[in-house]
Parts: structure tokens; sequence; C-alpha cells
């Protein structure tokens, strides 16, 4: 029976994972390690709290005796947990060495001492930099350029040198912007949906020109698992979903679901090392037999329909200590 180790598994992505997972193969057992950072949300996986599967660790990764502790329990880990926002790794980068490098290290130091049959640690497309023609293939070389990129960047390549020295069975996908339900209402996509329903300004940094390619996370947990269960060791596999758009069509698209002028548009002072955008070569993944199956404009509508109906999930995020990041990040701007 394959007996999981997620973290991070109540953010975004590792919730939507575990939902995931629990809907493929009944029969599994599921550990969620998480610190439960501003952006870990037991309300993201409550309907799981009292299913005997499933068992939540409130805790750090970088905690090396309580990992310790999970690893005998085990045989799959999949490393999700991470500080993961851009914009706070310019402001404030310590936490995202602390995790992102060395939380990973003391994860794959567990794995190793303890033997597990899968490490997965989830990367992302951001370690390759910026391209402005093409697309990145897995064999490129990584030039990250944010506080947040160069910490991932390290945890990928230190987890590579562990398949290398230790033959530690690891696999890392590079996913794209992922988006949909449960994603913290700081990235680009939830809070312009939830300023949009409240008629709020919707901050475009510097021309609105940036391009990204944006993944639906259900398609994202797809390509997830088929890596898990298929990828070789050792590899490296990029998962986007080749819908690559500026950010002002983002705007121009979340605005007309929800109702709303153009007024709102509000352009506000460029994020400081603003990669112009991302681009991936997916021919490995798909050679796998991986394919996204969402299109992309009903995927956002969806999305925006998860948000309008789901107030109760993010109305209370916005307040507290988000409201004074918000605040403070955007006084300047707004
Ligand atoms: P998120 O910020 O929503 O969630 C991160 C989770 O990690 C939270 O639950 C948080 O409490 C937990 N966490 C943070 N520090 C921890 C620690 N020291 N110990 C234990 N738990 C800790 O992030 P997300 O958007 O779901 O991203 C998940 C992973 O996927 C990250 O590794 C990120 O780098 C990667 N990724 C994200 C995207 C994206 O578009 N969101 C794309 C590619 C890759
Ligand atoms: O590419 C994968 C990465 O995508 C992940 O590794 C990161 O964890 C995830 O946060 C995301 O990073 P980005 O910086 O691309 O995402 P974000 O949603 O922060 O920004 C997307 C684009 O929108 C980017 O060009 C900046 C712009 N933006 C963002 C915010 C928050 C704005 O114009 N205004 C905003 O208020």
């Amino acid at each position: 029976m394959k007996k999981y180790l997620i973290t991070g598994g109540a953010g975004f992505i590792g919730s939507n994972f575990i939902r995931y997972l629990f809907s493929t193969y009944p029969d599994i057992r599921i550990v969620n390690l998480d610190k439960l950072t501003y952006a870990g949300n037991l309300d993201n996986l409550k309907d799981f709290e009292h299913d005997s599967r499933y068992r939540f660790v409130h805790g750090d990764i970088c905690d090396a005796g309580l990992v310790d502790s999970l690893m005998p329990d085990v045989n799959v880990v999949v490393n999700f947990a991470a500080e993961s926002h851009v914009d706070r790794s310019i402001g404030s980068p310590d936490e995202f060495i602390k995790t992102d490098i060395f939380g990973c290290f003391v994860l794959l130091e567990a794995a190793r001492k303890h033997g597990v049959d899968r490490f997965m640690q989830i990367s992302t497309d951001e370690v390759y930099g910026s391209i402005e023609n093409g697309r990145f293939s897995e064999t490129d070389a990584l030039m990250p350029s944010s506080p947040y990129s160069a910490s991932k960047a390290g945890a990928d390549r230190l987890v590579y040198s562990y398949y290398v020295t230790y033959k530690l069975p690891v696999v890392i996908p590079r996913s794209s912007n992922n988006f949909g339900p449960y994603q913290f209402p700081e990235k680009l996509i939830s809070l312009f949906i939830t300023n949009a329903l409240d008629e709020k300004a919707l901050p475009i940094y510097g021309d609105g020109r940036n391009v990204r390619d944006w993944l639906y996370v259900m398609d994202n947990c797809e390509a997830l698992d088929l890596i898990l269960n298929k990828g070789r060791d050792g590899e490296v596999y990029n998962v986007g979903a080749g819908n690559e758009k500026m950010n002002i069509d983002i705007t121009t698209q979340i605005l007309r679901d929800t109702g709303n002028s153009e007024a709102l548009m509000t352009y506000v002072e460029d994020r400081k090392g603003h990669d112009r955008r991302y681009a991936l070569d997916i021919g490995k993944i798909t050679s796998l037999g991986w394919t996204p199956r969402h299109n992309f404009e009903s995927a956002l509508s969806e999305t925006v329909a998860w948000y309008r109906d789901n107030r109760w999930w993010w109305e209370k995020l916005k307040s507290g200590e988000y409201l004074e990041y918000y605040q403070n990040h955007y006084k300047r701007k707004l």
C-alpha cells in the first residue's frame, strides 16, 4: 500500500493534490506535514479531517527530529512545502532560504536514512529565469532571478545530487503558473478575482504585458501523479499547458466574468527584477502520456465561479496579518 508523506499539503497545490489522490486511489494513507504559515489553511481539507486514511501533523520540514520520526511510516515523499510568493521573497528572503533549501535538505536526509520508494520535489518553471523567444527544455541552464526562484533552484539541484550521490529515487517536476480553487488570494488570479468580486482595484505591475503559461491545478495534479508513478529516477519534467497569456488578458477576462468594467484596472509600479516571460517545452511529459485536459478560458470562468460561491473560504483570509502585508506592499503603488 502506498503511504505518502506530503509536505505543505495545507497549501494551494498540496491540498488539491491530496484531494486528487484520495479520489483516484481510495486505498492509500497520507500524512500531511505542514507548518501552517499564512499560506497554510486547514479549511482546504476540512472534509478529510476525520478520515482514518489521513493524518495531519502540524510542524516544520526544518525540524529534523520530527521529520525523522515520520519517515519510517511512509514510502513516498512529495515535497510541496515552500515559501512560494515572489513578492514576499523580494521583501524578506530569509524564510525562503530556510524552508525552500534547508527544509528540503532535512527531508532528503531522512528519506536517505530510512529509504523511500520515491521522493518527488515540486520545483518550478521559474528556475530557468525569463525567456524572450522559444521555450525552455529540461536540460537548459538555470538562471533564476528572484530570491524565491533561486531558493527553488538550489533545492531542485540538491535533490538531483541525492540521486547521483546516494541513488535516492527522486523525480523533479517543474510546473508553470497554477490557478484554481483554494489558492491563497495574493497571487495574480486569486487576488484579482477576489478583488474584482469586491469591486476593488486590480493592481497591474508595469505595463501588464508579462507572459505566464497558465496551468489549471487539476491538470497539474494529474501530471504530478504520472511523474510520481512513471517518471524515471533522477529526471526533471516540465509541466505546462501552453496557455501563454499576458497579465492584461487575464485581467480582462476576470473583469468580464465578474461583471466589472475596466475602470478597476490600475497600473502600478513594477515588481523588482520582474521576469518577462516563462515558456516550457513539454515534449518529455507528453511522451510519458500526459496532456492538459482543461480549456483555459472555461477553467478560468469555473475558477471565478468557485471564488464567487466560496466567500466563506477567502473573506477571512483577507484580513489581519494579510491586510497588513497587502497595505504595506501596495501602499506606494495604489
Ligand atoms: P502555497 O504557498 O499555497 O503553500 C505552501 C504550503 O507550505 C503552505 O501550506 C505552508 O503552510 C507550507 N509551509 C511553508 N513553510 C513550511 C515549512 N517550513 N514546513 C512545513 N510546511 C511549510 O504554495 P503553492 O502555490 O501550493 O505551491 C506549492 C509548491 O509548488 C511550492 O513548492 C511551489 O514552489 C511550487 N510551485 C507552485 C506553483 C504555483 O503556480 N503556485 C507553480 C510551480 C511550482
Ligand atoms: O511560474 C511558477 C510560479 O508561479 C510559482 O513557482 C510561484 O510559486 C507562483 O507564485 C507563481 O509566480 P509568479 O510570480 O509568476 O506569480 P504571481 O501570481 O505572483 O504573478 C503572476 C504575474 O502577475 C507576474 O507577471 C506578476 C503579475 N502581478 C502579480 C500580482 C500579485 C501583477 O501584475 N499584480 C499583482 O498584484
